[in-house]
């Protein structure tokens, strides 16, 4: 008789084909591969994950080749490791010496999902060093929702935008309605300083002022004074505008272009008005432990739109790509 080898698998999201007009195409929801065991590496009992852009990104092929499929997809997660230790995961796979100290200057980071299977699953499994203690005060949900968003706009306020530390600085953040700017909002916000938004919604202005916006602005419209530093994810369609509302010597900080990555540069305003034009993607290990500490310290908590098990994943994707989302859409396991 035939000795039988028995594949271990977990309940995951997963890509398993690219599809660049019709992502869902290329989603299937089910049984795949459990993580393999890596020196150095843990796994982690996924608790909630959260999903992102990204993962549609990844569908369409964007930083996924289809020969690295199938691929289970997922930044975000929060989950408990073998020894009963509660954990938010970083995404960056990345080596801080070859970095400069900084992993997400690796020359060859990668984030999950990208290059190793990701976090919209049963189990993980992530450097060691990319684990960071969940505090109590935070929910599995809320714990799944800022390695990715909330991590990038942490690193822009708190580490790029050049801001006074005890607060009093002024900041515009564009495109209010966007996940990584409602996180700004918030952070800006609790850490003391006046914040302006723009959004083209009516809606969205309002919901930013709920949220502790001093003036909420349609795209494009005059600041009611020039600002400290600007968040910038839109893109083409703001650009112009971000660097208008700097005062002399402030700080654009951009990581991302939503509306089109090629703008007029405005050298004349960049170099008479000596602008620090700073790009930034994600950010450290320490800005996630720095990031976890403040919203505990703080109260501040990510905002959440949907909540559903990870067996309806689909359904959370479908709602992402059909956009208009307020908050975060969370899987739970
Ligand atoms: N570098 C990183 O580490 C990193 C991490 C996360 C995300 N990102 C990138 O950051 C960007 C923002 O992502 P997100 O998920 O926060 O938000 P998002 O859904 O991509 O939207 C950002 C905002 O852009 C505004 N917008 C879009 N098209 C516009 C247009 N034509 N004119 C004016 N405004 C427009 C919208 O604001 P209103 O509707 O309020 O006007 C929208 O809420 C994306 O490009 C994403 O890829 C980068």
């Amino acid at each position: 008789m035939g000795v039988s080898h028995r594949v271990l698998s977990v309940l995951a999201a997963a890509a398993v084909s690219i599809n660049p007009d019709d992502p869902l195409a290329g989603l299937a929801v089910g049984e795949q591969p459990e993580p393999a065991a890596r020196d150095g590496w843990t796994t982690v009992s996924v608790r909630a994950a959260a999903l992102n852009h990204h993962d549609l990104f990844s569908l369409r092929g964007v930083g996924l080749p289809a020969g690295r499929l199938p691929m289970i997809l997922g930044c975000d997660a929060a989950g408990v490791t073998a020894d009963g230790t509660e954990v938010i995961l970083h995404a960056v796979i990345g080596d801080p010496a070859a970095g400069g100290g900084d992993e997400t200057l690796d020359p060859k980071r990668s984030l999950l999902s990208e290059l190793h299977p990701g976090t919209l699953a049963e189990q993980v499994a992530v450097p060691a060093r990319n684990l960071v203690p969940k505090p109590a005060s935070l929910s599995w949900e809320e714990a799944a929702c800022l390695p990715t968003a909330w991590l990038t706009a942490y690193r822009m306020v708190f580490t790029k935008a050049g801001l006074p530390a005890d607060g009093g600085g002024k900041v515009l953040i564009q495109g209010a309605g966007g996940g990584v700017a409602t996180a700004a909002i918030l952070l800006a916000k609790a850490a003391g300083h006046t914040v302006f938004v723009t959004s083209r919604d009516e809606a969205k202005r309002k919901r930013a002022l709920d949220l502790g916006a001093e003036a909420a602005l349609e795209t494009g419209a005059r600041v009611p004074a020039r600002v400290d530093a600007v968040i910038e994810t839109v893109g083409a369609a703001t650009w112009g505008h971000s660097l208008k509302s700097l005062r002399p010597g402030g700080t654009v900080v951009c990581s991302g272009a939503t509306s089109g990555p090629n703008p007029p540069a405005d050298l004349t305003r960049i170099f008479f008005l000596q602008l620090n034009v700073l790009g930034s993607t994600m950010g450290t290990r320490d800005e996630l432990a720095a990031l976890v500490a403040f919203l505990d310290r703080t109260g501040v908590r990510p905002l959440i739109d949907d909540v559903r098990p990870l067996a309806d994943a689909r359904a959370s994707f479908e709602r992402m790509s059909q956009g208009e989302l307020y908050g975060k859409l969370v899987l739970t396991v």
